[in-house]
Protein backbone atom coordinates (compact mmCIF):
# COMPACT_ATOMS: atom_id res chain seq x y z
CA UNK A 1 0.00 0.00 0.00
CA UNK A 2 1.51 3.26 -1.33
CA UNK A 3 0.81 5.97 1.84
CA UNK A 4 0.69 9.61 1.52
CA UNK A 5 0.77 12.19 4.54
CA UNK A 6 -0.28 15.22 3.74
CA UNK A 7 -0.61 18.34 6.10
CA UNK A 8 -4.46 18.82 4.96
CA UNK A 9 -7.74 18.11 3.39
CA UNK A 10 -6.99 20.80 1.19
CA UNK A 11 -3.34 19.43 -0.05
CA UNK A 12 -5.25 15.93 -0.43
CA UNK A 13 -8.02 17.47 -2.19
CA UNK A 14 -5.27 18.96 -4.53
CA UNK A 15 -3.51 15.68 -5.27
CA UNK A 16 -6.37 13.79 -5.66
CA UNK A 17 -7.38 16.14 -8.23
CA UNK A 18 -4.09 15.71 -9.95
CA UNK A 19 -4.68 11.73 -10.17
CA UNK A 20 -8.20 11.73 -10.96
CA UNK A 21 -8.89 10.93 -14.61
CA UNK A 22 -11.64 8.36 -14.17
CA UNK A 23 -13.44 7.96 -16.39
CA UNK A 24 -15.30 6.06 -14.08
CA UNK A 25 -15.34 7.25 -10.99
CA UNK A 26 -17.30 5.69 -7.56
CA UNK A 27 -17.07 8.60 -4.89
CA UNK A 28 -18.12 7.88 -1.06
CA UNK A 29 -20.41 9.90 1.38
CA UNK A 30 -19.50 11.89 4.24
CA UNK A 31 -17.60 14.72 5.88
CA UNK A 32 -14.58 14.37 3.83
CA UNK A 33 -15.63 14.03 0.55
CA UNK A 34 -18.19 16.77 1.07
CA UNK A 35 -15.12 19.19 1.13
CA UNK A 36 -12.74 17.36 -1.41
CA UNK A 37 -15.84 17.33 -3.72
CA UNK A 38 -15.67 21.21 -3.34
CA UNK A 39 -12.12 20.92 -4.36
CA UNK A 40 -12.40 19.04 -7.66
CA UNK A 41 -15.69 21.32 -9.08
CA UNK A 42 -13.63 23.78 -10.28
CA UNK A 43 -11.59 21.49 -12.71
CA UNK A 44 -12.92 21.33 -16.19
CA UNK A 45 -11.42 17.91 -16.52
CA UNK A 46 -14.60 16.59 -14.54
CA UNK A 47 -16.62 17.27 -17.43
CA UNK A 48 -15.19 14.42 -19.05
CA UNK A 49 -15.82 11.94 -16.56
CA UNK A 50 -18.76 9.67 -15.04
CA UNK A 51 -19.53 9.31 -11.29
CA UNK A 52 -21.49 6.78 -9.49
CA UNK A 53 -21.47 6.57 -5.55
CA UNK A 54 -19.38 4.10 -4.09
CA UNK A 55 -22.71 3.52 -1.40
CA UNK A 56 -25.82 5.26 -0.19
CA UNK A 57 -28.18 6.23 2.15
CA UNK A 58 -31.53 4.68 0.95
CA UNK A 59 -33.73 7.96 1.79
CA UNK A 60 -35.06 10.12 -0.97
CA UNK A 61 -32.66 12.36 -2.59
CA UNK A 62 -34.01 15.52 -0.99
CA UNK A 63 -34.21 14.17 2.46
CA UNK A 64 -30.97 14.52 4.58
CA UNK A 65 -28.13 12.23 4.35
CA UNK A 66 -28.49 11.49 0.74
CA UNK A 67 -24.72 11.16 -0.46
CA UNK A 68 -25.80 11.87 -4.05
CA UNK A 69 -27.74 15.14 -3.12
CA UNK A 70 -24.54 16.28 -1.18
CA UNK A 71 -22.28 15.08 -4.09
CA UNK A 72 -25.09 16.94 -6.32
CA UNK A 73 -25.42 20.26 -4.34
CA UNK A 74 -21.21 20.18 -4.33
CA UNK A 75 -19.75 19.36 -7.09
CA UNK A 76 -21.56 18.42 -9.89
CA UNK A 77 -23.82 21.71 -10.34
CA UNK A 78 -20.97 23.93 -9.51
CA UNK A 79 -19.19 21.95 -11.83
CA UNK A 80 -21.42 21.81 -14.31
CA UNK A 81 -22.22 18.41 -14.89
CA UNK A 82 -25.79 17.50 -12.62
CA UNK A 83 -27.11 15.15 -15.45
CA UNK A 84 -24.86 12.97 -13.09
CA UNK A 85 -27.31 12.96 -10.40
CA UNK A 86 -28.92 10.05 -12.44
CA UNK A 87 -26.61 8.01 -10.98
CA UNK A 88 -28.27 8.05 -7.64
CA UNK A 89 -28.50 4.60 -5.97
CA UNK A 90 -31.84 3.42 -4.93
CA UNK A 91 -31.61 -0.20 -3.96
CA UNK A 92 -28.95 -3.22 -4.63
CA UNK A 93 -30.76 -4.18 -7.88
CA UNK A 94 -30.84 -1.09 -9.36
CA UNK A 95 -27.34 0.20 -8.62
CA UNK A 96 -25.88 -3.34 -9.52
CA UNK A 97 -27.90 -2.62 -13.06
CA UNK A 98 -26.47 0.72 -13.67
CA UNK A 99 -23.16 0.00 -12.87
CA UNK A 100 -23.48 -3.09 -15.43
CA UNK A 101 -25.05 -1.07 -17.97
CA UNK A 102 -21.64 1.32 -17.58
CA UNK A 103 -19.21 -0.63 -17.10
CA UNK A 104 -20.04 -4.27 -18.36
CA UNK A 105 -20.01 -7.18 -16.20
CA UNK A 106 -17.84 -8.02 -14.02
CA UNK A 107 -18.05 -4.52 -12.45
CA UNK A 108 -14.69 -2.61 -12.72
CA UNK A 109 -14.63 0.80 -12.04
CA UNK A 110 -11.43 2.81 -12.70
CA UNK A 111 -10.90 4.94 -9.78
CA UNK A 112 -13.20 3.84 -6.57
CA UNK A 113 -12.42 6.80 -3.48
CA UNK A 114 -12.98 5.25 -0.18
CA UNK A 115 -13.00 6.89 3.64
CA UNK A 116 -13.05 5.24 6.84
CA UNK A 117 -15.52 6.02 9.32
CA UNK A 118 -15.23 6.13 13.21
CA UNK A 119 -16.07 2.90 13.82
CA UNK A 120 -13.81 1.56 10.52
CA UNK A 121 -16.13 0.75 8.32
CA UNK A 122 -15.76 1.52 4.27
CA UNK A 123 -18.71 2.16 2.25
CA UNK A 124 -21.30 1.09 3.79
CA UNK A 125 -19.80 -2.14 4.93
CA UNK A 126 -19.99 -2.31 8.85
CA UNK A 127 -17.62 -4.27 11.09
CA UNK A 128 -19.72 -7.66 12.29
CA UNK A 129 -21.06 -7.75 8.71
CA UNK A 130 -21.74 -11.02 7.94
CA UNK A 131 -22.04 -10.05 3.92
CA UNK A 132 -17.77 -9.34 4.98
CA UNK A 133 -17.24 -13.08 4.12
CA UNK A 134 -18.89 -13.07 0.37
CA UNK A 135 -16.02 -12.49 -1.72
CA UNK A 136 -18.40 -12.52 -4.57
CA UNK A 137 -21.63 -10.04 -4.29
CA UNK A 138 -20.53 -6.94 -5.88
CA UNK A 139 -23.47 -5.03 -4.76
CA UNK A 140 -25.40 -5.76 -2.01
CA UNK A 141 -28.18 -3.62 0.84
CA UNK A 142 -26.84 -3.36 4.43
CA UNK A 143 -27.71 -1.92 7.95
CA UNK A 144 -25.76 0.75 9.77
CA UNK A 145 -25.84 1.12 12.97
CA UNK A 146 -26.69 4.83 12.77
CA UNK A 147 -29.49 6.32 10.82
CA UNK A 148 -30.24 6.42 8.09
CA UNK A 149 -30.19 2.52 8.65
CA UNK A 150 -30.73 0.80 5.04
CA UNK A 151 -27.88 1.53 3.04
CA UNK A 152 -26.63 0.15 -0.94
CA UNK A 153 -23.01 -0.45 -0.81
CA UNK A 154 -20.28 -1.78 -3.46
CA UNK A 155 -19.14 -5.02 -2.15
CA UNK A 156 -15.48 -6.08 -1.73
CA UNK A 157 -15.60 -7.60 -4.86
CA UNK A 158 -16.17 -4.43 -6.48
CA UNK A 159 -13.73 -2.79 -4.63
CA UNK A 160 -10.81 -5.14 -4.80
CA UNK A 161 -11.62 -5.14 -8.83
CA UNK A 162 -11.12 -1.26 -9.25
CA UNK A 163 -8.72 -0.51 -11.47
CA UNK A 164 -7.22 2.54 -8.60
CA UNK A 165 -8.20 2.32 -5.41
CA UNK A 166 -7.88 5.87 -2.87
CA UNK A 167 -8.52 5.83 0.60
CA UNK A 168 -8.63 9.32 2.10
CA UNK A 169 -8.56 9.79 5.97
CA UNK A 170 -8.03 12.65 7.38
CA UNK A 171 -8.73 14.10 11.25
CA UNK A 172 -6.94 13.07 14.74
CA UNK A 173 -9.99 11.09 15.81
CA UNK A 174 -9.54 8.61 12.98
CA UNK A 175 -5.78 8.00 14.39
CA UNK A 176 -6.15 5.17 16.56
CA UNK A 177 -8.17 3.30 13.71
CA UNK A 178 -5.58 4.22 10.87
CA UNK A 179 -2.99 2.77 13.27
CA UNK A 180 -5.21 -0.59 13.46
CA UNK A 181 -5.55 -0.42 9.85
CA UNK A 182 -1.76 -0.29 9.11
CA UNK A 183 -1.11 -2.97 11.76
CA UNK A 184 -3.72 -5.23 9.81
CA UNK A 185 -6.89 -5.35 11.76
CA UNK A 186 -9.20 -7.34 9.95
CA UNK A 187 -12.27 -6.83 12.37
CA UNK A 188 -12.45 -3.43 10.48
CA UNK A 189 -13.63 -3.24 6.61
CA UNK A 190 -11.28 -0.67 6.02
CA UNK A 191 -8.71 -3.66 6.24
CA UNK A 192 -10.12 -6.07 3.77
CA UNK A 193 -10.75 -3.61 1.95
CA UNK A 194 -7.42 -2.18 0.93
CA UNK A 195 -5.65 -5.83 2.01
CA UNK A 196 -7.71 -7.70 -1.23
CA UNK A 197 -6.45 -4.72 -3.57
CA UNK A 198 -3.25 -5.14 -5.76
CA UNK A 199 -2.14 -1.51 -5.24
CA UNK A 200 -4.64 0.92 -3.13
CA UNK A 201 -3.22 4.23 -2.12
CA UNK A 202 -3.62 5.61 0.94
CA UNK A 203 -4.16 9.37 1.93
CA UNK A 204 -3.72 10.56 5.40
CA UNK A 205 -3.31 14.58 6.75
CA UNK A 206 -0.82 14.70 9.81
CA UNK A 207 -3.52 14.25 12.27
CA UNK A 208 -4.79 11.10 11.20
CA UNK A 209 -0.90 10.00 10.46
CA UNK A 210 -0.88 10.86 14.34
CA UNK A 211 1.77 13.17 13.61
C1 LIG B 1 -21.09 6.97 3.97
C2 LIG B 1 -19.77 6.69 3.42
C3 LIG B 1 -18.75 6.27 4.41
C4 LIG B 1 -17.80 7.41 4.66
C5 LIG B 1 -17.19 7.29 6.03
C6 LIG B 1 -16.37 8.49 6.39
O1 LIG B 1 -22.01 7.12 3.21
O2 LIG B 1 -21.19 7.08 5.19
O3 LIG B 1 -19.55 6.51 2.13
O4 LIG B 1 -18.11 5.08 4.16
O5 LIG B 1 -16.80 7.45 3.68
O6 LIG B 1 -18.21 7.14 6.97
O7 LIG B 1 -17.22 9.55 6.64
P1 LIG B 1 -16.67 10.94 7.15
O8 LIG B 1 -15.83 11.48 6.07
O9 LIG B 1 -17.92 11.76 7.39
O10 LIG B 1 -15.92 10.67 8.41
Amino acid sequence: MQKIILDNLEEIGQQTLEMLKGPIVALSGGSTYKALLRFWAAHEKVKSMSFFPVDERLVGFDEEGNNWRVAYDNFFVPAGIPEQKDHLATGAEQFEALLKEEVGDPIVIDQVFLGMGDDGHTASLFPGGEYLDDHEVAVLETTSPKPPFPRVSLGLKSIWAASELIVVIPGANKASLVQRLLDGDTSLPITLAVQGHPDPILFLDRAAAGE
